[in-house]
């Protein structure tokens, strides 16, 4: 019998869905399972949105253009312009979401078995994209007593090698919430300059930013040519189903290249794409945008309050984008995960994201977890009293029976 491709098996299988399962069968067993392991924003998508789609007069539904609907192009434009970043339509392709636009990105910027850095712990479908497209990725490690902010310049310069053709990280982060400084983003962008690296700047929580300002990369006019920026409206927009992005470029190459890509796979949805021109045709759509981020500010300011509380979880309170990485105090989070799935008593639980995950070294993030707070006021608190309840119940099993349970 034929046997699916050795990158096809290699590629991960994503660890955040990866124990759904397992909440599944709580759930038949009549549980409440409080899900602070997935980034789903449960904020209504917004109204202007909703009508677009509603509204949209399509009589065939037929294949928009590859490089995306027109007006959504122009949409997108003025979205940079309202953020201070001037680009083109030209500069500007429609994806399907962001994750079609890491691969592209990717694509672009390597050739099978080339190297991209990326800071660990970074997104985990970075190493689905990297291992379909033959990119293999080096980890410039992070850790989260420095909030998970880069090394010093050396540390990073030590692991180019002729193979690295780009530099991918998200910003702010998924699963760290770090917001880059000015002075990392220029050294990264001294870095790309001296060693000719392309920039590969995945902003899709662009908005989601509680301390500090965020700079895109977009910004630096002398890495125009090298910057590849990803985007999306699956979070600005609570719009996760949507499946709109992009993929922006100041260099022409990118974008023709980008633009092959786009061909191949025909074209991006439309009746999101219309929701994207009547959202930004809503003259109140940045203050839907800034209230729904300020809901994520009193999130995280109430979570991490509440987190302080628990004894032995440790970490950085996170500058952006919506997920805490924190150290618990045991010694494989997995396995605490999965008990708290499968045997904590009682009628509710909690679903966090296993920590390791998010590393590609082995042997990382093994007390780690990482919490998306994407929940009510409400619902947080109680999802805290659980998560306390459970490590301290946890803590008293015995040692054998712990690992077991695992
Ligand atoms: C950092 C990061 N990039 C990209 C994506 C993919 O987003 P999309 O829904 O637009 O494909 C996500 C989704 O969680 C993400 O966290």
């Amino acid at each position: 019998m034929p046997k699916p491709s050795a990158r096809s098996v290699a590629a991960p299988a994503s660890p955040i869905r990866r124990l759904y399962p397992l909440a599944v069968e709580a759930k038949k067993r009549g549980k409440k399972v409080y899900h602070l392991n997935i980034g789903q924003p449960d904020i209504p998508t917004p109204e202007a949105f909703m009508r677009g789609v509603r509204e949209a007069k399509v009589e065939v539904l037929d294949y928009a253009p590859s490089p995306g609907i027109p007006e959504a192009i122009e949409a997108v434009v003025r979205y940079y312009g309202e953020c201070g970043l001037q680009v083109t339509k030209e500069e500007v392709l429609i994806t399907i979401g962001g994750s079609e636009g890491i691969t592209f990105a990717l694509t672009i910027a390597c050739d099978p078995g080339d190297q991209v850095l990326v800071p660990q712990p970074f997104y985990p479908n970075y190493l689905g994209y990297a291992r379909l497209t033959n990119v293999e990725i080096v980890p410039i490690t992070t850790s989260r007593a420095d909030g998970f902010h880069l090394p010093p310049r050396q540390e990073i310069e030590a692991l180019i090698s002729p193979r690295t053709k780009a530099i991918l990280f998200s910003h702010p982060g998924n699963p760290t919430g770090v917001v880059y400084t000015r002075k990392e983003l220029e050294m990264i962008v001294e870095l790309a300059l001296k060693r000719d690296l392309f920039i590969i700047s995945d902003e899709v929580y662009r908005e989601f930013v509680y301390d500090g300002t965020h700079t895109s990369l977009l910004s630096f006019p002398e890495v125009r040519d090298r910057v590849i920026l990803v985007d999306s409206i699956s979070k600005r927009l609570s719009a996760c189903g949507a499946r709109v992005g992009a993929l922006v470029s100041h260099n022409r190459d990118v974008m023709a290249a980008a633009m092959k890509c786009a061909t191949i796979r025909l074209s991006a949805p439309t009746f999101e794409q219309l929701g994207l021109v009547a959202f930004m045709a809503d003259p109140d759509h940045q203050k839907v945008v800034q209230e729904m981020i300020g809901e994520y500010h009193r999130r995280r300011d109430l979570f991490c309050s509440l987190l302080r509380e628990i004894p032995g979880i440790t970490f950085r309170v996170p500058e952006g984008a919506f997920y805490v990485m924190m150290g618990l105090p045991v010694e494989d989070a997995e396995a605490f995960i999965r008990w708290m799935l499968t045997d904590y008593p009682g009628t509710e639980t909690v679903m966090l994201a296993p920590g390791a995950g998010f590393y590609v070294t082995p042997g990382l993030g093994k007390d780690e977890a990482r919490a998306a707070y994407v929940l009510k006021e409400e619902s947080l608190r109680r999802a805290c009293a659980v998560l306390a309840d459970g490590l301290s119940q946890f803590s008293r099993l015995p040692a054998a029976q712990a690992a077991e349970r695992g």
